[in-house]
């Protein structure tokens, strides 16, 4: 699937859009248009009952070691400065960057790559911002213009290396930079916290200043003691949120999948430490079962455990569920979302000051004169089992997703081009969206063939009867094969049609979106059919 049709489809129906497009758009920024808000909405609503108001707690779900409890949370967006403080996120949420001084562009150290190339004796590194063929064609374009060959001088350029990391090269006088015309224009990389600064009250200093949250984590673990002293939950339990998260990336890219605003859904699952290695286990399946469960399969879909150098500063463990985004180069996969076990770290800080590593533990990060560098809240945030009288701080399993990541796999994975039928028999080309229904923004459309011999209004007697429970669109406008067409578009699972016979016998025809298959259902028994057909009781 090429990209730029999915892009497209997005833009033409509502899905998704440039935030601020009027006034030239913001990078990395976008808005969900009217079909697009419907289909996040479903994502969320879709995680939020699977994974807390229909969880049963009082079954052992399959391969976890006991039954658990889950509630959920809405924390807000700005806290205390402290919280990222001892979070370690004020210290360390960074990445380098490194300015180019002709462009004025910037670019993430890490995301720059580019080969070693050499003409009569000079040796430059030519770097880029792509990624595989792409890369390889535009290094060679920017060497041929550089050396001020053409093009079908090519061989006379002698390439010394493949594709390499810009943070492998330490010499930056002989790199030509991404957008730049001449050597040595980019500046050593430099540290770049990712935290949206903002001020609180009518303090415009230091003393106001606060942080958009880049997570959604952090509101949980502050409130842990909250809901521990304000519910009946017990260890092993996990509390969920979703929301709004920001982080300013120095490269947004890739429509929607890397943004400096987007919504997660995290969930911070509470355990007896002897017991964290099975949760850890149960949790990164089950979360991958989840995406496999609304349509996410096959060789796209896959799990992968962390190496040691991966791992994030609080995690003893941490697994990404990856889906093979069709704008990566072939062979390559994206974070959908990670699961880490983070130990008691989080908790720890919050109580004692931020923690930094010691060996194989953790300790509390004192300054020069030997007090904590960002000292917690002093509060207790351990846990006391009335049952086998114990104390101890609770380990953490956090299965962290991004909305807005998983509404772009969804619709990559929904995308599909087919030829069908058209009303003389002909093949006409077909795009539709294979949309899981739970997903679908629209569950069924309701058409009359015509708008003539009462079929308007049996068909807007079903709508009506429909609506209520269900997302349904009414369409008379137009031939019946271009309303079909309009709605495979939008991956509208199902449409009903009105039609002659419906005046003969008080049937209407029900459609496929996937396999096109036909049949009739008695008018007075549509919402029972899309019920059946949704699995909806
Ligand atoms: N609390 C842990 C945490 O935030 P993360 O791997 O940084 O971990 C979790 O983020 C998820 O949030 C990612 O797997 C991804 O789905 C989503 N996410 C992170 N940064 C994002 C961005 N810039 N744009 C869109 N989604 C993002």
């Amino acid at each position: 699937m090429e990209m730029e049709k999915l892009v497209s489809l997005c833009k033409r129906r509502g899905i998704l859009y440039q935030s601020s497009e009027i006034y030239g758009g913001l990078n990395g920024f976008w808005d969900y248009g009217p079909l697009g808000v419907e289909l996040k909405r479903n994502i969320k609503e879709a995680w939020w009952r699977d994974m807390v108001t229909s969880h049963d707690e009082l079954t052992v779900p399959p391969g976890a070691p006991s039954a658990y409890e889950m509630v959920g949370l809405d924390s807000t967006i700005i806290m205390h400065p402290q919280v990222w403080k001892c979070s370690g996120h004020y210290d360390v949420f960074h990445d380098f960057m490194v300015d180019c001084r002709q462009s004025k562009k910037r670019y993430r150290h890490d995301q720059v790559q580019g080969r070693w190339v050499s003409h009569h004796g000079r040796r430059i590194f030519v770097a880029t911002e792509a990624d595989g063929d792409e890369a390889l064609q535009d290094t060679l374009h920017k060497a041929l213009r550089f050396f001020n060959l053409r093009a079908k001088d090519a061989e006379r350029l002698t390439w010394e290396s493949g594709l390499v990391c810009l943070t492998e090269v330490k010499d930056f006088s002989v790199v030509l930079g991404p957008d730049a015309k001449e050597l040595g224009t980019l500046t050593e990389p430099r540290e770049y916290n990712l935290m949206f600064k903002t001020y609180v009250g009518a303090l415009s200093g230091e003393e106001g200043a606060a942080f958009l949250r880049p997570e959604t984590a952090q509101g949980i673990f502050v409130n842990f003691k909250n809901v521990v002293d304000s519910t009946r939950v017990a260890v092993p339990f996990g509390i969920a949120q979703i929301g709004k998260s920001f982080r300013n990336e120095i490269t947004p890219r890739y429509f929607t999948f890397r943004s400096r605003e987007f919504e997660q859904m995290e969930i911070e699952f509470f355990c007896h430490p002897s017991q964290s290695r099975a949760w850890y286990e149960y949790w990164r399946n089950r979360r991958y079962e989840w995406y496999v469960s609304l349509g996410l399969a096959g060789e796209r879909l896959r799990l992968r455990d962390h190496t040691p150098e991966e791992l994030s500063h609080y995690s003893c463990g941490t697994a990404d569920i990856e889906y093979a985004f069709p704008f990566l180069p072939p062979g390559k996969f994206g974070e959908l979302e990670g699961i880490a076990h983070r130990g008691d770290f989080d908790l720890r800080s919050h109580m004692e000051g931020k923690l930094v590593r010691q060996g194989d533990g953790y300790v509390v990060e004192r300054g020069p004169d030997g007090k904590p560098r960002h000292p917690g809240s002093g509060k207790d945030l351990t846990y006391f089992d009335d049952q086998t009288r114990e104390r101890y701080i609770p380990h953490v399993i956090e299965p962290s997703a991004g909305a807005d990541r998983a509404a772009l796999a969804f619709l990559c994975e929904a995308y599909q081009e087919d030829q069908v039928p058209d009303e003389h028999g002909n093949p006409r080309d077909r795009v539709f969206l294979r949309l899981h229904p739970r997903l679908a923004p629209i569950k069924a459309a309701v058409f009359p063939l015509v708008r003539k011999e009462g079929m308007p209004e049996a068909a807007q007697r079903i709508y009506r009867a429909l609506k209520p429970h269900f997302n349904v669109f009414y369409d008379e406008k137009g031939a019946v094969g271009r309303r079909y067409a309009r709605q495979d578009e939008v991956g509208t699972p199902y449409c009903i049609t009105v039609d002659g016979q419906t005046a003969l016998d008080g049937t209407v025809t029900f459609r496929d979106r996937d396999t096109l298959r036909q049949w009739r259902v008695r008018a007075d028994d549509c919402l029972a059919e899309l019920r059946r057909l949704l699995g909806v009781t």
